[in-house]
């Protein structure tokens, strides 16, 4: 189990016509192997920089990435990382998808076929290994992606709006799954949301990101990820302390919005 430290990483995007995008400015946090950390934030706050960054897909301008104290200097298995839609190979089966890491690994085909089996058990998707991608739903593709991420048994898990795409009532289980995976996985998770429910419902870490220059505003520690675990979730999201976390931060966010908005104005 490895924590990840993340020291005064700066990000600077230079653009092709000249100008640049100050994209993360000084964002430093430490986040204890195990945690599930969820980034809320305005469009354009630099949250998928940031994600890119501790995958190893980006270097940052400034500052570093360590996981368990080894520096982050480009993509590894022990970071996994789970896209909004589309990242699936879309003429393999659901089990060659998931085995695709384990393949990669030169693990034994008999010890592959075992992991996937569990794997697909794990994320609700038993029996459905030889069916083709395209033959799925989007919330079935999102459990195949899950699946897909853990074969390689990394660290973290890195996701970027990966219940984004989906309707309200397969989102609210997928929450659930994600839950459970991480309860059942103990990995530490770094999860992007536009949600405010759902960044309050799974974070049992919250960082409210601001953009211009994207940075960490302001940091939660949470009680409903737990609790989650064990109630039902419309009567957790019905709870007075959840609606009070819940209004506070849509507040915040709105001032977020409103200074943005204000300051496009000022530039047009
Ligand atoms: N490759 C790039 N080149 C130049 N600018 C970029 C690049 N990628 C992102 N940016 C800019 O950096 C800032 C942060 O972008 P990022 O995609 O990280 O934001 P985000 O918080 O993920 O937004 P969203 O919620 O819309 O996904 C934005 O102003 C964006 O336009
Ligand atoms: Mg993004």
């Amino acid at each position: 189990m490895k924590d990840l430290s993340v020291d005064k990483v700066g990000m600077i995007y230079e653009l092709p016509k000249g100008g640049s995008v100050h994209a993360l400015h000084d964002v430093s946090f430490d986040l204890e192997a195990g945690r599930l950390l969820t980034l809320l934030g305005p469009s354009g706050c630099g949250k998928t920089t940031l994600l890119n960054i501790l995958a190893g897909f980006l270097a940052p301008t400034s500052g570093s990435v360590t996981l368990g104290g080894d520096q982050i200097d480009g993509p590894g298995q022990e970071r996994g990382m789970v896209f909004q839609q589309g990242a699936l190979f879309e003429w393999q089966s659901v089990a060659q998808n998931v085995a695709f890491g384990p393949r990669m690994n030169r693990k034994k085909k008999s010890e592959t076929k075992v992991l996937v089996e569990e794997l697909l058990n794990t994320v609700g998707l038993q029996g459905f290994g030889d069916k083709a991608i395209y033959e799925l739903s989007g919330g079935m593709q999102q459990r195949v992606a899950l699946a897909r991420c853990l074969a390689n048994d990394p660290e973290v898990m890195l996701m970027d709006e990966p219940l984004g795409a989906l309707d309200a009532l397969t989102r609210e289980k997928m929450q659930g799954l994600v839950l459970k995976l991480w309860q059942e996985t103990g990995k530490s998770i770094v999860l992007v949301t536009h949600s405010v429910e759902e960044a309050l419902y799974l974070g049992d870490k919250l960082f409210v990101m601001a953009p211009r220059p994207g940075r960490i505003e302001r940091i939660y520690e949470l009680p409903f990820a737990e609790v989650g675990l064990h109630v039902d979730p419309r009567e957790l999201k019905a709870s007075p302390e959840f609606i009070e976390k819940r209004e506070e931060l849509l507040s915040l966010i709105w001032e977020m919005e409103e200074q943005i908005m204000g300051h496009e104005g000022a530039m047009s």
